[in-house]
C-alpha cells in the first residue's frame, strides 16, 4: 500500500445530492448542480466527493431504495450528466465516490418483482423468504431499523420477506452466488466509467445468521428508544462469512488503479477493525463513527483516539467521521464555537477525514415543521427525534431567495439564518467558520506531519486534549480546549516555546512562551 495513495492523505466530502444545488428549478439538487459547484469544492480544498445514491428509486428512503443500479434517476439527471460531472471533477483534481447499496433493493426493482411473483420463480431465493412461525407470527423477532418487524407478509405467495429497513427495501440474499455476481457487475459498470470508489451502505448487514435465530433482548432498552434497540442485534449482521464477500468486492476494485472501498459499519471498534481484513482483502476504510457517538469531552475523546489507534491492525489506515446524512450535525451537538474545535480534531487526527456538506458553514439543526417532514423514519417512529430531515437541508450558497440553492420550491426548508450564514457572505468575513475551515484544510494539505505523520497523545488537562503529529523533522502539536472556560496549559503538558500556526479564533499567530486557551479554542502549534 503506497504511503501516497490519494485516499490516505485526502479529505472526503459527503454530498447529499438532493440538497447541494438544484439546476432545473424542481427544488431538488442534481448532478448538473454539483457540476456547477465544483469550483467551490476546489476552493475549499477537499480531495474527493462521496455522492449519496443517485440511481433510479421510488425514493421511499431517498435513493437508498434502488430500482436500477446502472442508471441515474431523472430527478438527478442522466448517465451523460454523470459522465460530464465525473470528467469535470477529475480535471479539477477531485475524486468521485459513489454510494453502493448492496444489502437491499427497492421493492420496485425487477429482481424483487420477479422474486415475489411465485415461490417457483428462479429469483425467489435472491431475497430472503420464510414461512411465519405460526399464523400471523413472523419467522423471528428481528426489528427493522425504522421500527416494526423486519418481516412483511406477502399475501399472494403466503410467505414473509426480510427487510432490515423499510418494507419497500427487501434484503437481498448474499448467500446466493448469482446475487453476488449480479452486484459485482454493478461495481464493474461504474468502475469502467471511471468512478474512484464506493461507500458501501450497511456493509456489516449483508450476511445474516444462517439459521435466522432470534436476537436476545437488550437489557438496557428504555422506553422511547428507537425500537431497533429492543434487542441485541447479533444475528442479523456481522457474520463471519461477510469477510468472504468483502474480499470478493476488494478483488474487483483491485483490478482497477487506486480505487477505494469505504464500508459503512456501525459496530464497536474491536469488531469494526476486522473489516480491514489482512490489508489487501478488506475495505481500505471501515468508516469510524466513534466521534459521533462518544460524549464530547477531552477525557473521553482522548481515550477514544487511544483505543482506536491501539485496535488498528498492522497496515490498517485510520479514518474519522464527524457527521453524515443520518446523524445530527456537529454544530447542533456541540454548538458552533466548539464545532470549530471539532473540525480541528477531525482534520488533524491521523487518518482520512470525512466531512459532511454544510458543516463548514456551521449549519446546525434546521426546524422542519411536521407538515414538511420527508424522512420515512420520522413517519414510522414519530416524535422520538429520530427523523433525519433537520440534518439534510439545502446548502446555503448566498443571500438570494432560497440561498441560491433553487429557483423552485426547496424539498426541505432552509435554515432561516441563510441570509447571513451562506458561503458567499462567510467567504468575505476572514474570521468566519468557513474561512477557518479553508485555512485548516490548507494547513493539513501542506503539512506532512498532519496529513501523514505519526500520532502521539500528549495528554489531557482539565478540558484540554493535546497531541503531537510528527513526520521526519516536522513536529506539530494540537491543543484543543473542549470546554467553555479559558484554561492555561501548565507544566505537565510541557507545551512551551512554540509558534501558533492556526487558532480556531483566527486572531493570533506567531511565537508564544506559555499557552492559555480561551473557551472553545483550539490551536495548531509548530514546535521548535
Ligand atoms: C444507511 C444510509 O446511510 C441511510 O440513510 C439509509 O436509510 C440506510 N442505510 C438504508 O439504506
Amino acid at each position: 500500500m503506497a504511503e501516497s495513495a490519494w485516499w490516505m492523505h485526502g479529505i472526503v466530502y459527503e454530498i447529499y445530492p438532493r440538497s447541494f444545488q438544484d439546476s432545473n428549478e424542481d427544488g431538488v439538487g442534481d448532478l448538473q448542480g454539483i457540476r456547477q459547484r465544483l469550483d467551490y469544492l476546489t476552493w475549499l480544498g477537499v480531495d474527493a466527493i462521496w455522492i449519496a445514491p443517485i440511481h433510479p428509486s421510488p425514493m421511499a428512503d431517498f435513493g437508498y431504495d434502488v430500482s436500477d443500479y446502472c442508471e441515474v434517476d431523472p430527478l438527478f439527471g442522466s448517465l451523460s450528466d454523470f459522465d460530464d460531472l465525473l470528467r469535470d471533477a477529475h480535471s479539477s483534481g477531485l475524486k468521485v465516490i459513489l454510494d453502493f447499496v448492496p444489502n437491499h433493493t427497492s421493492d420496485q426493482h425487477p429482481w424483487f418483482k420477479e422474486s415475489r411473483s411465485s415461490r417457483l420463480n428462479p429469483k425467489r431465493d435472491w431475497y430472503i423468504w420464510r414461512n411465519g412461525k405460526s399464523d400471523g407470527v413472523p419467522p423471528n423477532n428481528w426489528v427493522s431499523q425504522f421500527g416494526g418487524s423486519a418481516w412483511t407478509f406477502d399475501a399472494s405467495t403466503e410467505q414473509y420477506y426480510l427487510h432490515s429497513f423499510l418494507r419497500e427495501q427487501p434484503d437481498l440474499n448474499w448467500r446466493k452466488p448469482a446475487v453476488r455476481h449480479a452486484m459485482y457487475d454493478v461495481l464493474r459498470f461504474w468502475l469502467d466509467r471511471g468512478v474512484d470508489g464506493f461507500r458501501v451502505d450497511v456493509l456489516w448487514l449483508l450476511i445474516k445468521d444462517a439459521e435466522l435465530r432470534d436476537n436476545p433482548p437488550n437489557p438496557n432498552y428504555r422506553l422511547h428508544d428507537a425500537e431497533i434497540n429492543r434487542y441485541l442485534n447479533i444475528y442479523n449482521g456481522d457474520q463471519p462469512e461477510i469477510h468472504e464477500v468483502v474480499a470478493e468486492m476488494r478483488s474487483i476494485l483491485d483490478q482497477f488503479d487506486q480505487r477505494i472501498l469505504i464500508g459503512e459499519i456501525y459496530l464497536p471498534v474491536e469488531r469494526l477493525v476486522s473489516y480491514y481484513g489482512n490489508g489487501s482483502n478488506g475495505v481500505q476504510l471501515p468508516f469510524n463513527f466513534q466521534l459521533i457517538s462518544t460524549p464530547w469531552n477531552a477525557q473521553k475523546i482522548a481515550q477514544l483516539v487511544q483505543d482506536y489507534e491501539k485496535a488498528l491492525p498492522p497496515g490498517g489506515w485510520p479514518n474519522w467521521v464527524l457527521g453524515n446524512h443520518d446523524q445530527p450535525r456537529i454544530a447542533a451537538r456541540v454548538g458552533e464555537a466548539q464545532a470549530r474545535v471539532a473540525s480541528m480534531l477531525l482534520l488533524t487526527l491521523r487518518g482520512t477525514p470525512t466531512m459532511y456538506y454544510g458543516d463548514e458553514l456551521g449549519i446546525g439543526r434546521v426546524e422542519v415543521q411536521s407538515e414538511l417532514v420527508q424522512d420515512s423514519w420520522e413517519k414510522t417512529e414519530p416524535g422520538l427525534g429520530l427523523g433525519r430531515d433537520p440534518w439534510r437541508t439545502p446548502f446555503q450558497w448566498n443571500n438570494s431567495t432560497n440561498a441560491g440553492f433553487t429557483k423552485g420550491r426547496p424539498w426541505l426548508p432552509l435554515d432561516p439564518d441563510y441570509r447571513l450564514r451562506n458561503a458567499e457572505e462567510l467567504k468575505k468575513d476572514p474570521t468566519s467558520i468557513l474561512c477557518f475551515y479553508k485555512q485548516l484544510i490548507e494547513l493539513r494539505r501542506h503539512c506532512r506531519a498532519v496529513n501523514s505523520g505519526t500520532y502521539r497523545s500528549i495528554g489531557v488537562q482539565g478540558n484540554i486534549f493535546a497531541y503531537e503529529r510528527c513526520n521526519g523533522d516536522d513536529r506539530i502539536t494540537i491543543a484543543l480546549n473542549m470546554g467553555m472556560e479559558s484554561q492555561s496549559v501548565s507544566a505537565p503538558l510541557g507545551i512551551t516555546a512554540a509558534s501558533v500556526l492556526l487558532s480556531t479564533h483566527l486572531d493570533r499567530s506567531g511565537p508564544i512562551s506559555e499557552l492559555t486557551l480561551r473557551a472553545n479554542e483550539g490551536v495548531i502549534l509548530g514546535m521548535s
